[in-house]
């Protein structure tokens, strides 16, 4: 239930002649302080129909609005302020809340189709970056948010697994690297080997025809250089498995660029066939200019494909597996022009689908002040960063609640918690520094302060022994309890909006809204007090447990029961 429904509902029962529902909905507003109410109707909208002053409009109306609903109409000047039946809404809302648990918010609009998201992606061989952190934990949450309006994602790690690195990851193994070592600490190892390549190849220039013509063979299927490949692709695949574990991310596919190593002929062929490509110095490109984009650079001069051309295959194996309603990719803003190609040569061949990819950029981030890189040796392991989250949160509970049951779970869930939501409470396309001090506070918008802020409510529940009665009656018609369940009454729009705009950081700020006007109340009623409202008080609690657990398990979050 909505306060802009009840209200645009009680207005069109009066101008029902002039207006329809949805222009009353339209001109509603929202007033920007409590005092003018919680639904404002600007009464201009009638004066040419009506061809009276919109300050004689409004006291008229509200003479014939039927109030049942409302605690007051107020007039000021031209507009109704609407103030809700604090009431009937809490009774409404807590009711429903009650009966849909964690579904409450839940929608159907997504009618079950399909939608892949690409996401996190690293690249084989080099450390998981910040950058891959932000894909995976923005793309985890993106699709928990679109299953909750009733979508279903399709998780998909586009690994980074082919491509002219191999070809001079095969030639430094080959001249300076040995099995033990890469075995030994995999990424690192093989780090270690490509960087050493490239400083190798300013001096040498030949190094560079050696990796093209290893890379050559491997897509020509070569033996020895598809074992290398493979192994590689292995050990890297267990290091970011680490990382995957720890986020408790999982992939419904792991089809990476490799994959389309045998499909992209096809495209290619496509391509011909329409007579869109051109030759460029024996390149083989796809004018965009009529995009205002430069041309895509579909095959080299010796043959060998590119990430784009990967992309394509990839974009039309997804069309083809899944039919999507959408199809995602959760990727860096610097990425941006690639994408915009990739979606200009789909549409210049006459896929009408390419309009629903989407792009979802992100900003940089950086580490006390450091950028993060996988190349230049300056490299913050993110491996690090949540280990070292989980000791600075096991530091805090130690201090807060020293005999805490299964304290080093409840850690990992806090600190591995702490970096995930800071990642995302956040507009994704901000760039942002950040300390981990600050990360893995309890206090100030942080997500151990939501978490902190469940447990204490499910703490209250506990000691007053409260289960929720679905046939009860709650209902709380002070202005304290108000101000929480405005957070409550608004989940359903909240979901709708985060999943519209792909933004998780919305649902980050209603977890912290919410949280932080738990706290308040918290600070200032007496719960547990012995009265006729004491039960409903506690329903309100309950309806605040569910939806902070709901918000943070959209965000890839665990709510522990204590800490
Ligand atoms: N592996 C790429 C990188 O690390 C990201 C891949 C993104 N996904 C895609 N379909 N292009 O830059």
């Amino acid at each position: 239930m909505n306060n802009k429904n009840i209200v645009a509902k009680a207005i069109y029962d009066v101008v029902k002649e002039d207006l329809t529902l949805e222009q009353v909905t339209q001109f509603l507003e929202k007033p920007k302080t409590a005092a003018h109410g919680d639904v404002a109707f600007p009464a201009f909208g009638l004066a040419k129909a009506y061809r009276k002053a919109p300050q004689q409009i409004a006291q008229e109306l509200a003479e014939k609005i039927d109030g049942s609903h409302f605690e007051k109409i107020q007039v000021v000047g031209p507009y109704l302020n609407f103030f809700m039946d604090k009431g009937v809404v809490t009774q409404a809302v807590l009711a429903q809340v009650i009966k849909e648990k964690n579904h409450y918010g839940d929608q159907s609009i997504g009618n079950g189709q399909n939608v892949p998201i690409d996401m996190s992606s690293p690249n084989i061989a080099k450390p998981i970056s910040m950058g891959h952190l932000r894909s995976t934990v923005i793309g985890n949450s993106i699709a928990f948010i679109l299953e909750k309006i009733g979508y279903q994602p399709i998780r998909i790690n586009h690994l980074g697994d082919w491509g002219t690195q191999f070809g001079k990851l095969i030639v430094a193994y080959k001249k300076w690297g040995s099995e033990e070592a890469v075995k030994a600490e995999p990424i690192n190892e093989l780090l270690r080997l490509y960087v050493g390549f490239h400083e190798e190849a300013e001096k040498d220039a030949t190094l560079e025809d050696e990796a093209r013509a290893w890379f050559k063979k491997l897509e020509e299927g070569d033996e020895e250089a598809f074992h290398l490949w493979q192994w590689f692709r292995d050990e890297s695949m267990k290091e970011f498995n680490k990382i995957y574990d720890m986020l408790e991310v999982s992939f419904d596919s792991l089809n990476g660029e490799a994959f389309y190593n045998d499909k992209m002929d096809e495209v290619v062929e496509m391509l011909e066939e329409k007579h869109l490509l051109a030759s460029d110095q024996g390149a083989e490109i796809v004018d965009l200019s009529n995009y205002d984009l430069n041309p895509a650079l579909i095959r080299k001069s010796d043959g060998a494909t590119l990430y784009i051309t990967r992309d394509m295959a990839a974009a039309l194996y997804r069309k083809r597996k899944y039919n999507f309603a959408k199809s995602l990719y959760v990727v860096g803003n610097e990425q941006s022009y690639h994408f915009k190609q990739l979606k200009a040569v789909l549409k210049e061949m006459d896929f009408a689908w390419s309009d629903e990819m989407h792009h979802i950029p992100f900003g940089l981030i950086t580490k006390d002040g450091k950028k993060l890189s996988t190349r230049k040796g300056k490299i913050v392991l993110l491996e690090e960063v949540l280990n070292e989250a989980i000791a600075l949160a096991n530091e805090q509970i130690s201090a807060k609640n020293p005999t805490l049951e299964n304290k080093d779970e409840v850690a990992r869930q806090v600190g591995v918690g702490a970096v995930v939501f800071h990642d995302l409470k956040n507009d994704r396309l901000n760039s942002f520094d950040f300390t981990l001090e600050e990360v893995v506070r309890f206090e100030g918008e942080t997500g151990p302060y939501v978490q902190y802020a469940h447990a204490r409510a499910m703490s209250i529940l506990q000691k007053a022994e409260f289960t929720v009665d679905e046939a009860a009656t709650y209902q709380l018609n002070d202005e304290a309890s108000w101000e929480v369940m405005k957070y409550i009454q608004s989940y359903p729009e909240v979901v709708l909006q985060a999943a519209e705009k792909y933004e998780p950081s919305i649902i980050a700020k209603h977890a912290i809204k919410l949280a932080q006007a738990f706290n308040k109340y918290y600070a200032n009623t007496k719960i547990l007090v012995d009265d006729s409202e004491k039960e409903a008080r506690l329903a309100l609690v309950y309806a605040v447990t569910i939806l902070l657990k709901e918000d943070l398990r959209l965000l890839g979050l665990h709510t522990p029961d204590k800490m």
